[in-house]
């Protein structure tokens, strides 16, 4: 079952000198691919990354986080930029009716760098690392780095940039679950309070 899967997951910064096997790889690719996006505009590519060189590249541009040197394979989730004629400006505006003006006003580059993190590519990712999780692999998921730098390792074509990184390896050692809030801290029904 999921839910079980998900009661003994932590987040995976050591990983075991052992490479995924290509159908694993390939379930986790599946997995990403198959995920729901808004107007199932599928606004992704997944940068599929094994070369330790590269890797040890990528870690830099994450702020030296060292650990993620250490991975067999990482994903980095991009996202395709979708122009304001698809709507989603629109999107922000109905949402935020308070500053639909300035959202409006908003140059296009900022816009899109403030935006394109936020959605899409996270339901991608978890739909890889809960895949991941039914054949061993562990991950963890790496928001802090340099875009633009990281953009410019992998030669990502303009309009296409780095949302997140999802570092993926066999666990090197098991430990348990990180504490989490109760269901009576985090939920609540109907109206709060
Ligand atoms: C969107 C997102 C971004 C994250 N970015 C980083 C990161 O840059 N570096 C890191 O070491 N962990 C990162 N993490 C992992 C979190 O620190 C971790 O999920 C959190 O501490 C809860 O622990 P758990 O995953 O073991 O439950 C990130 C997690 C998420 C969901």
């Amino acid at each position: 079952m999921i839910t079980e899967l998900l009661r003994n997951r932590f987040s995976v910064r050591k990983y075991q000198d052992r490479p995924i096997p290509n159908d694993v790889l390939r379930e986790l690719l599946e997995a990403g691919r198959l995920s729901p996006s808004g107007g199932n505009e599928q606004p992704w590519v997944f940068g599929v990354l094994t070369d330790r060189t590269l890797i040890a590249q990528v870690s830099e541009t994450a702020y030296r986080q060292k650990w993620i040197a250490k991975a067999p394979l990482l994903i980095v989730l991009c996202t395709v930029g979708v122009g304001d004629e698809r709507g989603g400006r629109d999107i922000q505006k109905a949402r935020f009716a308070e500053h639909a003006e300035a959202i409006g006003k908003m140059d296009q580059d900022l816009y899109w760098a403030l935006n394109q993190e936020e959605h899409q590519t996270k339901i991608a990712g978890t739909h890889m690392a809960l895949a991941a999780l039914e054949h061993g692999v562990g991950s963890c998921w790496v928001s802090r780095f340099d875009a633009k730098r990281l953009a410019k390792l992998l030669n990502l074509p303009e309009g296409c940039m780095p949302s997140e990184i999802l570092v993926f390896g066999y666990p090197e050692e098991e430990r348990a679950a990180t504490k989490k809030k109760g269901l009576d801290q985090v939920v609540f029904y109907n109206t709060f309070g």
